[in-house]
């Protein structure tokens, strides 16, 4: 008992201690940015970082009166950690707002600090449906799995596709990949003849595609986290899937920016659904890989980067028409409704759902100019998230 008053009592000094601190920063905006640094998902938390990074070098930091603070965080893509770690930005260094959030469960983890200590808190990575929902306080500027799969269940089987085995990483935006590509396949007269899944962590593919290949589907459809579509298309590859006359389908993740122009030539043709390709052919767009690959020494960006991107521009935009004033609930106010041009193309962050409506594009990928890209040749317009009328 006597232990645990005498921490107490150190606790509470801390915070009275953080307390002054801060007020004695009142000219600082403080944005903490969780992201996985290391392990299987780095390369996300490397792509959002450089963004975001680069959109304040662009655009200074000093806004509305206030210097912006950039304080980076590993949480390994461990939801424990990254909770933890929210709670320590929030209590000890006060931030202003919370932001990155390379997985659902690091997002879902978090999301109840968002909303006890009303701090605005900024999707930009992770992509299950029900994230938006977990929290009043979140706002995401990445994508939606149901939006990436639904165009693609409407473009396959227009296009000689109508029997497919789907095969998802086994979590959040997997199952939302599974059920908004299965049921919408159906309903277009398509055949789904199995749903496999495989584990988050370390996956093995061989046995799953051993089973597609046995099964002899007109196309398998994937859906893996980031960073994990190189190995997916090796394996695929590897087997001979396409030489069977198997196509390979999927979300824009499988042919990740980050690493198709490793994946060789065997990737040509392959059709993904997403909001943002390296690719797309805008003048916006152009500038933004520039700029990211000379600051990154030729890295270059995927569709990580651009939610990284655009998620800071929702937080100066917010932070400008606020002046830093009224705390976090009109930071959040001045989030919602954002409307802007992207480097993916037109993007708007819906007031009533706080998520990111959006074109998603379909894409085949092939080279140019000897490079491997995702080339966008069909356009769906201003996308909602399909989970939200659920
Ligand atoms: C997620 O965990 O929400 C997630 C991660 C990587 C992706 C998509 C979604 O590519």
């Amino acid at each position: 008992m006597h232990k645990y008053l005498l921490l107490r009592a150190a606790l509470v000094a801390a915070m009275g201690l953080a307390v002054t601190h801060s007020n004695a920063q009142d000219n600082k905006f403080k944005i903490g940015l969780i992201l996985p640094m290391t392990g299987q998902q780095a390369s996300t938390g490397r792509q959002v970082e450089a963004a975001a990074r680069l959109y304040m070098a662009q655009n200074g930091d000093t806004i509305g009166g206030k210097k912006v603070e950039l304080i980076v965080k590993d949480d390994t893509s461990i939801p424990d950690v990254t909770k933890r770690l929210a709670q320590e930005l929030v209590v000890n260094e006060k931030v202003n707002v919370l932001a990155g959030f390379g997985i659902t469960p690091s997002a879902l983890a978090t999301a109840p600090i968002a909303t006890q200590s009303k701090t605005p808190l900024v999707v930009m990575a992770a992509a299950t449906s029900s994230i938006t929902q977990a929290s009043p306080y979140i706002v995401r500027t990445s994508f939606t799995l149901p939006q990436a799969a639904v165009s693609m269940a409407d473009w396959a089987p227009k296009n000689g596709i109508k029997k497919v085995v789907t095969l998802v990483s086994d979590y959040g935006p997997g199952l939302d990949a599974e059920k908004f590509f299965v049921e919408r396949f159906l309903f277009n007269g398509g055949q789904v003849s199995e749903s496999l899944r495989v584990p988050m962590r370390n996956p093995d593919f061989a046995p799953f595609l051993q089973k597609v290949r046995d099964l002899k589907p007109d196309a398998l459809f994937v859906f893996v986290p980031s960073g994990a579509g190189a190995a997916v298309m090796k394996q695929f590859l590897e087997r001979g899937m396409d030489k069977a006359g198997i196509k390979l389908i999927g979300t824009g993740d499988v042919t990740d920016d980050d690493q198709l122009n490793d994946m060789g030539d065997g990737a040509l043709g392959v059709v993904t659904s997403h909001h943002y390709s390296a690719a797309h052919p805008s003048a916006l767009n152009k500038k933004f890989v520039d700029a990211f690959q000379k600051a990154n020494k030729g890295l270059r960006p995927n569709f990580m980067a651009v939610g990284g991107y655009d998620g800071m521009r929702v937080i100066y935009e917010a932070l400008k028409a606020t002046k830093g004033q009224g705390g976090g609930d009109a930071l959040l106010a001045a989030m919602k409704g954002q409307i802007f041009e992207s480097p993916r193309g037109p993007m708007f962050i819906d007031a009533q759902t706080r998520d990111v409506v959006q074109n998603i594009y379909l894409r085949k990928v092939q080279k140019q100019d000897g490079q491997l890209y995702n080339v966008e040749f069909d356009t769906i317009k201003d996308v909602k998230d399909p989970g939200k009328n659920k």
